[in-house]
């Protein structure tokens, strides 16, 4: 009698513990889970974010950077998730993505709607054009008139629209390889975009260059979802270590060096 209730003890006991192994992912899967960090970008943007034309990996400074703050805050990778720029804040706020890096000016009108790390780099928007198009700007005002390529819901489209408003024809683009290729097919006449990526455009497209520079004074940041405080720490110190580390330097040759 009591051995028989002993043994069906022992069975439940043995059970459970099988049971909470398997759930523990031990058994099904042979590793522990891994801490994944989902980070939102618009792969359209070199050297910033941008797919390897032999491989159609996302590559870019941005990528580097994020990898390397997933590593020092405690993640074991990161995945990546590709989408048109204006989708990110959304895809943020909707948690489909922890964080943002998309070369993302930091300006008061997102910081209502998510946070901002530490500023890691600086832009100006400029303006792009085909050589030979005979296209002379030496202000601003020098654009009136004119048909502008931007990426939709960028700060060069919203500089076109506050600053030129009726005086241009603004036509928006879901992505730079679009607008790039409406520049190069003659479809506008000059695109508003940021000054690193212009740099990077008119080296691997000869036929166009950068006509004129406006200083906007813009600074890129991480966003991640608002009060994300824990969240947006890490990432802060995770910043300042990598920013004044050698690591930072050879990151900075490698997509902008030589
Ligand atoms: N810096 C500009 C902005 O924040 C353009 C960023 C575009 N980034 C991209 N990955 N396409 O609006």
């Amino acid at each position: 009698m009591y051995m028989k209730r002993n043994l069906i003890l022992a069975g439940v006991v043995v059970s459970v513990l099988i049971f909470a192994v398997a759930a523990s992912g031990c058994i099904t899967t042979g590793t522990p889970k891994e801490k994944v960090l989902v980070v939102g970008t618009s792969a359209d943007f070199p050297p910033f974010e941008y797919k390897n034309p032999k491989t159609g990996n996302i590559t870019g400074f941005d990528m580097d950077l994020i990898k390397m703050v997933a590593k020092k805050i405690g993640y074991d990778k990161v995945e990546i998730k590709d989408m048109s720029f204006d989708s990110l804040i959304p895809a943020l706020q909707t948690g489909k993505v922890d964080v943002v890096i998309a070369g993302m000016t930091i300006t008061p009108k997102r910081e209502q709607v998510v946070d901002f790390s530490i500023p890691y780099w600086k832009a100006d928007q400029a303006v792009v054009v085909r050589k030979g198009s005979g296209i002379k700007i030496s202000s601003p005002e020098d654009l009136k008139g004119k048909t502008i390529g931007v990426e939709t819901g960028t700060t060069g489209a919203l500089y076109v629209k506050d600053k030129l408003g009726n005086s241009v024809t603004m036509k928006e683009y879901s992505t730079y390889v679009a607008a790039l290729q409406a520049l190069l097919n003659g479809q506008v006449n000059v695109l508003v975009i940021d000054s690193p990526v212009a740099n990077m455009f008119i080296h691997k497209y000869p036929s166009l260059e950068i006509a004129y520079v406006i200083q906007t004074n813009e600074h890129y940041g991480i966003a991640v979802r608002k009060g994300n405080k824990e969240l947006l720490n890490k990432i802060n110190s995770a910043l300042k270590e990598i920013m004044n580390s050698p690591e930072w330097n050879k990151l900075v040759a490698k997509y902008f060096g030589g």
